[in-house]
């Protein structure tokens, strides 16, 4: 009980940076680290991760896709988990899209414009541009965090600096 009492104000203290994206992501971090330090439930902190990446930049579609575990006998396939924004496609496989392939390759993938990228997964028609960061345990890929913008060339090497920081802290 003290817990969750504890947690629901630390989220109505969120703060965001009016700053520039780098300040952004500087004042997010330590914020993330805070949230996900006091809970253990992976689900449950892709979710607040989610939340708090969506809520700083107003992307389009913010969200994670999990590696199922081996016992499920669906290893081939990522498996859509907490996000924001619209609809998204379930199941991606390996090797598949922007998702699988950050996720076969190990290493985050930036997709300046979707259009030009062969095999790109068009959940959203809306999506112009994309990056996906692999999350490693043991170092596996356990699940991708895929960020979807509406304009072209969002995403930088900034971006993927603070998202692998992100990923690390996951
Ligand atoms: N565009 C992704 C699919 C997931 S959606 O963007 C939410 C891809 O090509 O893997």
């Amino acid at each position: 009980m003290g817990l969750s009492i504890l947690k629901i104000c630390m989220a109505e203290e969120f703060i965001i940076s009016s700053g520039s994206k780098e300040e952004k992501y500087r004042e997010l971090l330590p914020q993330i680290k805070a949230v996900v330090e006091g809970e253990s439930d992976l689900i449950a902190n892709m979710a607040n991760v989610a939340s708090m990446l969506h809520e700083t930049f107003g992307f389009w579609w913010t969200g994670f896709y999990r590696v199922p575990p081996p016992q499920d006998g669906q290893e081939d396939f990522l498996i859509l988990g907490p996000f924001q924004g619209p609809l998204a496609c379930t199941r991606i496989k390996k090797g598949k899209g922007v998702c699988g392939t950050a996720w076969e390759r190990g290493e985050t993938v930036i997709v300046p414009d979707v259009d030009a990228f062969p095999g790109h997964i068009a959940c959203s028609s809306l999506s112009r541009s994309e990056i996906v960061v692999p999350i490693k345990k043991d170092g596996e890929v356990v699940a991708v965090l895929d960020i979807d913008s509406k304009e072209l060339a969002t995403f930088d090497e900034v971006d993927k600096k603070y998202l692998e920081e992100v990923a690390e802290v996951l």
